[in-house]
């Protein structure tokens, strides 16, 4: 077995296979700050919709430099699909930024994380809130069959700062009551709340805000959330996840967990 050469600038991304390696297929760029890859599953790899796992490349140092990612793709999907920020001098993603079919990643395949189905109580309606790259793990959970089987309601709110970085996770939604696969049972379940805060759209300001002011609700024709009806997960940067905390629990709903479900969980969508 070849060793991963550690990866400087100028230094080609393609590396010799690995056990915990795989091959990047596909990439594509959004804005300056975000894109999206796919790379092959390993074989073995099982995963609920919702969970991440840690990716990354060889560092300068020789060892391995890894972060946590949300898997973006669905359950059944015979590849993996990631979504990223380009942080131009972070780590990874100054490096990850540059990755192109062919290339070679590290995947260490261990899935964990909190925004699975099991950690949720039945309902009637699920709420998925993100921010940013905080879409990711429900662009997974979005296109998984058991999210419309076991809801009668589907709601994705996105927000970000601008209109561009709204894009990824448009076409995919965009895309589901057309899908082959569930698009019959999407149907009209899914309904699609993006927001933007910095640049002019149709609908601006923070969800946080929007949810306190009652305008989803009016805009959705929905009277309100219940911990009887409705389920919440949330993945945004620390300050959204801890505002909606508190705005969900105002409305009676309680965190839950893999052990103990209820009726909201949050991820971190990065840590920072
Ligand atoms: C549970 C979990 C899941 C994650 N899933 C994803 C994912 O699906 N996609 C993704 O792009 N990142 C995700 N992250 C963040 C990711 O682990 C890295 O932080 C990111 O790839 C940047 O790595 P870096 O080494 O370049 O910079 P880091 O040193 O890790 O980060 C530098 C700074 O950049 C900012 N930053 C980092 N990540 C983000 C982000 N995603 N959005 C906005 N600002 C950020 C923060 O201010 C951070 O302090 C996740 C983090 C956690 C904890
Ligand atoms: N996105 C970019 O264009 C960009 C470019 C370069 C660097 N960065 C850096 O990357 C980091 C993250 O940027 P990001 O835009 O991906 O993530 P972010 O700062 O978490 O913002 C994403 C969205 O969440 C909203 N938000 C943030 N905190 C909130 C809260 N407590 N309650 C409700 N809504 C909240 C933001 O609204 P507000 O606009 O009102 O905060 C924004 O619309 C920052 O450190 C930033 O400086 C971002």
């Amino acid at each position: 077995m070849t060793e991963l050469k550690p990866l400087t600038d100028a230094t080609p991304i393609k590396t010799p296979m690995l056990p915990d390696a795989q091959t990047v297929t596909h990439v594509e760029h959004f804005t300056d700050d975000l894109f999206s890859f796919r790379v092959s599953r390993p074989q073995s790899l099982r995963f609920r919709s919702g969970e991440f796992v840690m990716i990354g490349l060889m560092g300068d140092t020789g060892k391995p430099l890894l972060r946590a990612y949300s898997i973006a793709s669905p359950s059944w999907d015979e590849e993996l699909e990631f979504y990223s920020i380009k942080v131009q001098n972070g780590p990874l993603t100054s490096k990850l930024q540059h990755i192109q079919p062919g290339d070679q990643i590290i995947l260490r395949p261990k899935p964990v994380g909190t925004l699975v189905h099991d950690a949720l109580l039945p309902g009637k309606r699920i709420w998925f809130f993100a921010t940013g790259t905080g879409f990711a793990p429900f662009a997974s959970l979005l296109r998984d069959p058991e999210t419309y089987e076991l809801y009668d309601e589907v709601i994705i709110t996105h927000t970000c700062r601008d209109v561009a970085e709204l894009e990824y996770g448009r076409r995919i939604v965009e895309a589901l009551p057309n899908d082959p696969l569930i698009g019959e049972l999407v149907g009209d379940k899914l309904k699609y709340y993006p927001t933007t805060t910095r640049e002019d759209s149709p609908k601006m300001g923070r969800i946080t805000t929007l949810l306190q002011d009652g305008t989803v609700f009016k805009d959705l024709g929905i009277d309100g959330m219940t911990a009887e009806t409705d389920r919440a997960m949330v993945c945004g940067s620390m300050g959204l996840n801890t505002d909606l905390k508190e705005i969900l629990e105002g409305f009676g709903l309680r965190e839950g967990a893999n052990s103990d479900p209820a009726e909201y969980v949050v991820e971190k969508a990065f840590v920072g």
